[in-house]
């Protein structure tokens, strides 16, 4: 299966997001440039996995890395269905810096549900940084402290995101044909 034949648009080339996140990365490092005890990056999986990857190599500064699992899409859903955090993986926060990186901010409930975790576990300070956040009315009460770029209300897929899973390696960051939704599972509008 040739996943290019599912795409309906580019709405953000690869191009643009590694020049956008050359300009986050930099304001980022400035601002915690002087912590002396380096910092600690908390990468929501799966979906932050590609972009933490290429942003934190060019953040020049000491930083330990701290994986999440987070699940609020599970399957074929495009709305989110509640959000579970696995935080087994999770090392030591207690009196560290920490920054939160997640793909896109949607409903805020992933960010709402993991900032209060990391302080509970003891965290200095948490900030939080996504590489999209959608256009909705309905984010209430969470807010990321960067944002790569604002995108309408539709469901997208590449770059570290997914639809069941599928579409994380793509290199732009797109949406898909509707067929692709109507010939999958209940979940899906
Ligand atoms: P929130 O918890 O509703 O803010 O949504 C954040 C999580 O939902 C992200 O970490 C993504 O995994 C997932 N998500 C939200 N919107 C999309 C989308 O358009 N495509 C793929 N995943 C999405
Ligand atoms: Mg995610």
């Amino acid at each position: 299966m040739v996943m290019q034949e599912d795409i309906e648009k580019v709405l953000i080339s690869a191009e643009q997001v590694h020049t956008r996140i050359k300009a986050m990365a930099l304001e980022i490092t400035r601002d915690f440039s002087d912590i002396e005890s380096g910092i600690t990056i908390v990468p929501i999986m799966t979906g932050a996995m590609i972009f933490t990857a290429d942003l934190i190599r060019e953040m020049p500064i000491r930083m330990k890395i701290n994986l999440m699992t987070v699940s609020s899409y599970p399957g074929a859903s495009l709305r989110t269905q509640g959000v579970t955090v696995l935080a087994k993986q999770l090392g030591d926060v207690h009196g560290r810096h920490v920054l939160l990186i997640d793909d896109i901010l949607d409903s805020g409930g992933t960010l709402r549900a993991v900032i209060p975790l990391l302080k509970e576990l003891g965290a200095d300070s948490v900030r939080s940084c996504v590489l999209l956040r959608k256009d909705r009315q309905t984010v209430k009460g969470v807010q990321a402290d960067y944002v790569g770029f604002d995108i309408p209300d539709e469901f997208v897929v590449g770059y570290g995101l997914d639809y069941d899973s599928v579409y994380r390696n793509l290199r732009d960051i797109c949406t898909l044909k509707p067929s692709v939704y109507s010939t999958n599972t209940p979940n899906t509008p």
